[in-house]
Parts: C-alpha cells; structure tokens; sequence
C-alpha cells in the first residue's frame, strides 16, 4: 500500500520538477531574488567565482554552494519554501560536489517532500537554519502524504549535515483523540492516526547524517528503510516523554549501520532495530527518558524477521522504561542472533535487560507455536540502577522455541531507591554466566535446548 502511493507520488514529483538544469549557480545570499521558476533554468554567465572560497580553491572543480534563497525560498517561517527547495534539490543534486546550502537565521517551511535521486557524488545538504512542517493536521494539505515529510529516495552518497534544527511541530499531531496517552486512562478515540515520520530515507545508500538537531516529530523523528551504509554521528533528538511513538531512529531492512556520539529523548524507543537489519553499531549514546534501544518487535502478523550482529556499547540509558530490549511477538519466525550489549550505564532503567517473546499490544494475543528464535545473545559490563517496579533481568522466552546462548559478564544492577531486591526472571531461557551477577541469576538453564527439533527453528 505504501510502496504504491510512494511511487505515484514520486512519479508525481518527478514529473513536475524534473529540471536538467547543469547551471552554475553559486551562493547568490548577497543579491537576493524572488524568480520565478522559469528563470532557473537560465544558467548566470559568465558564472561566478565562488563565493565562498574556504570550500574550494580549485575553480574547475570547485565546491558549488547552492543557497535555498536563491531558488526563491523565504525563510520566515511562515511562506511555503517547498517549490524553492524542490528547485534547489534538483538543480544541485545533477551537478558533482555540490552543497545545498540551508542557511543559519532563517526558519523554512516546507510541505511533504520526496527528494529523488539519483544525485551526482559528493552531494551535501547542509542544514544550518531551521526547517518545519506545516503546523499540525489541520495544516496539513489533503493531497500531501500524512505518514512522511521529508524523504529522501534513491539516494547514493549523501551527507545531511548541519548545526541547524529540524523541528517536526508535533504537539497538534500527539493531541489527535486517537493517540494512547490522550485518552482517559490511557482510552482512545477513533478517528484519523496517520502521523508523519520526520525524516525518511527509502532505498538508499552511503548515507551520513551528521551534526543536526531535531526535535517534536510527529511521529518517528529517523527512519531508514531498504538503506545500506548508514553513517550516523553527533545528532540530538528531543521529544517530551509523553509524545506518542516518537522513536528517534528506526531501521528496517537497512545494514552496515553505524550510531555514534549522539544523545535521545523522546516518548519511545531510542533506537529501534525491525526486521532484516544486520550489522548494526551503536556507540556513545545517551538515551532518555525513553523506552530505551529496542530490537523489534519482531514477527508480527506471523512473519518472519531476521536481525543480526548487532553491538550496542559505551552508552548510558536512563530515566527509561526499558534499557536494552528484544520484543518478539507468538507465531512470528525467523531469528535474532549475535547481538552484544557492552559497557552500557543504566541509570533508573524500568527493565535494564529484558527479552519478551510475548509481545503483544492488543487484548489477548493467543499462544502460538511458532517464535522468531534468540540467540547468541551477550550482555558484558552493564551496570547502574533499576526502577525497583520490576526485575532488573527479565527473559521471557517462548514455550516452543526457547531462547539459547544468552551470557552474562560483569553485570551489576541495583535498585534506585531502596533495598528491595528483585530476582531476575527467566522462562525457557538458556544461557551462562561468565561471572557472577549483581543480582545473582540462578534461572537461566544449562546448556542446549533438546526438545526442540531442528526444523522448528528458523536460522534465517
Ligand atoms: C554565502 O554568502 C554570504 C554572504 O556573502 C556569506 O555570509 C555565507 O557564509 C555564504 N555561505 C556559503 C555557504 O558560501
Ligand atoms: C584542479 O582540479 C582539476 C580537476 O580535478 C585538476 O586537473 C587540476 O590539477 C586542479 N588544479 C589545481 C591548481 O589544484
Ligand atoms: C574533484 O571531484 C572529484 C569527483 O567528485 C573528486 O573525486 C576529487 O577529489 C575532487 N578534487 C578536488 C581537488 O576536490
Ligand atoms: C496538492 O494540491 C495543490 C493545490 O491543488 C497543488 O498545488 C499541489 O501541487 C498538490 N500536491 C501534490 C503532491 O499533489
Ligand atoms: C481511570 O482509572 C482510575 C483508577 O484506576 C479509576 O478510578 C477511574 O474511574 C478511571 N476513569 C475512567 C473514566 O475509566
Ligand atoms: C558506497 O561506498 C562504498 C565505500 O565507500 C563504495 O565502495 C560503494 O561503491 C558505494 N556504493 C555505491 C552504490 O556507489
Ligand atoms: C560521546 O558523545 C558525546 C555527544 O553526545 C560527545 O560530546 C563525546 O565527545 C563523545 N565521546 C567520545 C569518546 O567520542
Ligand atoms: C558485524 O558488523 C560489523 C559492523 O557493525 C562489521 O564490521 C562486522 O564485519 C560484522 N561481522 C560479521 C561477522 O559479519
Ligand atoms: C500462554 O503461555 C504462557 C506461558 O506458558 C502462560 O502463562 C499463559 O497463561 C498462556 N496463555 C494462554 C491464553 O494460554
């Protein structure tokens, strides 16, 4: 369904603004000007000495700066820049090395967007001001996509990068009747739920993504579907706690992913791992309030799902309903394995390490047979405290395919407040410990599973 109207709607897009212009436009801040798109396309000659000379002294193969503003964007918040900056998109993404450049003091709203590539290489966008969507539904055009804003498609090598801010306006979209924690007692009320994923990358690869800030997505504020080489490093996402499925980063179908030097807070998961991701690193995080960095959910509706080698390390997790999760839900297949959690601080966690195979939002999801088998699963120096409501080590593993190989190092964890101790819990759960834990686990079970054949288990 969505694959379908995506591609209408790039075929739409590409259609329309297809411009094969090969100008040599450059930084034009200085003189600016309203043309109207007819004029883009003739190329300024003879062209201009770039105008920013620290980018590249080489004319013949310079740096070529392409200022949102000179394709007509505005800037105050309140014009609608979305032509400026299709404009902007199409003309810098034909020519080599280019920077389209967003610049800093200027705040641009710009409606749903698919930014097509293939671009030429090197291709930079540089966000220093501030971007925004239309204020909440009710601004939201009917004819524009309500689950995406900006996405970025069929893109190989691209930075996004910038100290600007990208601001997903999404109180209005979290106070919809609809989303969880508007209603009574966590109640809700029928009526339209679609709510924009931020910042989309679809089917592309060698990506970086670097130095922004974004904060208030409507919904996700990252996802990265069918992406190869992810490169993402020193952004900071903040969402308020209370504000529905704002995961920061969600990957699905997208490996050789790399995480690093970044801080999250939002009103769910840090970072969420779906299936057919692999190779994934996670380093220096610094995640909360959130639900912490999940792996999953995982086999919904009975599918099958595959995640492997993933490492989460050096990363501190607080104020957090979960640390490091794998959620499964009954009658899904396929496996998670070779996934390391390593020198990871939890500070007042709910549930710091939990496996749940029982996954389940609706009412009475019924016992399956079927499980996306976990394995080979490695948790080594995480320390730190626990919110005493629930245990510390929770791995709740499915009756049929039970979890194997979970081991456990140097794990210490102690509740925030208090004395109580609570026993970790285990079910159908097989594994070692390397060292003694802090609390001590005497539940895992020794060795290998023999009950279950080795048909029944999906290795993916
Ligand atoms: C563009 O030109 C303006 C004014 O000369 C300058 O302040 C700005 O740094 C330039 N930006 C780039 C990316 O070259
Ligand atoms: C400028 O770049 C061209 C193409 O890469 C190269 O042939 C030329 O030697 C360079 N000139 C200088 C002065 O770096
Ligand atoms: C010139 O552009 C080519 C192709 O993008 C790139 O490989 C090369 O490093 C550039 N040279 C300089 C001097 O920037
Ligand atoms: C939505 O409708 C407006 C007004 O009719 C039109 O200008 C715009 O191009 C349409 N956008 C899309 C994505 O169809
Ligand atoms: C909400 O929950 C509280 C506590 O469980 C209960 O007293 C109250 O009646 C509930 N309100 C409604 C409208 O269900
Ligand atoms: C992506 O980058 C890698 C390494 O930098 C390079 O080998 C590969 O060719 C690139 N992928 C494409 C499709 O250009
Ligand atoms: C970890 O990330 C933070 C940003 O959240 C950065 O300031 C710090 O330098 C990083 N530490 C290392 C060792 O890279
Ligand atoms: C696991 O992923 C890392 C990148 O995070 C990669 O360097 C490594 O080669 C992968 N290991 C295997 C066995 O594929
Ligand atoms: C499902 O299985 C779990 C674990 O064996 C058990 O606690 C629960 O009662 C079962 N639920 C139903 C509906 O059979």
């Amino acid at each position: 369904m969505e694959f379908y109207r995506l591609f209408l709607l790039v075929f739409y897009i590409s259609s329309c603004f297809f411009l094969s212009i090969q100008g040599r436009l450059h930084n034009h801040t200085k003189h600016k000007h309203n043309h109207p798109v007819s004029q883009i396309s003739q190329p300024p000659s003879p062209p201009p000495e770039p105008a920013n000379p620290s980018y590249n002294g080489n004319s013949s193969n310079a740096t070529q700066v392409f200022n949102v503003q000179s394709f007509g964007a505005v800037g105050d918040g309140i014009t609608d820049d979305t032509q400026a900056f299709k404009m902007a998109w199409d003309t810098a993404c034909q020519v080599e090395s280019a920077i389209l450049f967003v610049p800093d003091g200027y705040s641009f709203m710009i409606q749903s967007t698919i930014f097509t590539g293939p671009c030429k290489s090197g291709f930079k966008f540089q966000v220093d001001g501030t971007l925004m969507p239309p204020d909440g539904p009710d601004s939201w055009p009917q004819n524009n996509s309500r689950r995406q804003w900006l996405v970025f498609y069929r893109i190989n090598g691209m930075s996004l990068q910038g100290g600007g801010l990208i601001d997903g306006r999404g109180e209005k979209w979290w106070n919809l009747p609809c989303k969880p924690h508007k209603g009574i007692n966590g109640t809700t009320l029928p009526g339209p739920c679609d709510s924009p994923v931020a910042i989309r990358f679809f089917m592309s690869s060698n990506l970086t993504v670097q130095g922004l800030k974004i904060k208030n997505s409507p919904q996700f504020h990252f996802r990265f579907d069918n992406c190869r080489n992810v490169h993402i490093d020193s952004i900071y996402i903040k969402s308020p706690t209370q504000s529905p499925n704002t995961d920061g980063i969600h990957i699905e179908n997208t490996n050789s992913v790399e995480i690093y030097n970044s801080a999250i807070s939002n009103g769910d998961d840090c970072v969420s791992i779906g299936s057919g991701c692999y190779d994934v690193n996670i380093r220096n995080i610094t995640c909360g309030p959130s639900h912490g960095i999940s792996i999953g959910s995982l086999g919904n509706h009975n599918s099958r799902a595959c995640v492997s080698n993933i490492t989460v390390s050096d990363s501190v997790i607080k104020y957090s309903d979960n640390g490091v999760r794998i959620k499964t839900w009954q009658g899904g297949s396929g496996a998670v394995s070779g996934v390391t959690f390593n020198n990871l601080l939890m500070d007042t966690v709910r549930n710091p390490i939990i496996i749940d195979q029982f996954y389940c939002q609706t009412k009475g999801c019924s016992n399956q047979t079927s499980a996306v088998f976990v394995s080979d699963i490695f948790y080594t120096n995480i320390k730190g405290t626990y919110d005493e409501r629930s245990p510390p080590m929770h791995f709740a593993c499915s009756d049929s395919v039970p979890c194997t190989n979970l081991r456990l190092s140097n794990v210490e964890l102690l509740p925030a407040q208090g004395e109580i101790v609570l026993d970790p819990f285990c079910w159908n759960a097989y594994g070692a410990l390397e060292t003694l834990t802090i609390p001590p686990v005497s539940c895992l079970l020794e060795g290998i599973p023999e009950s279950v054949p080795k048909n029944d288990i999906d290795h993916c």
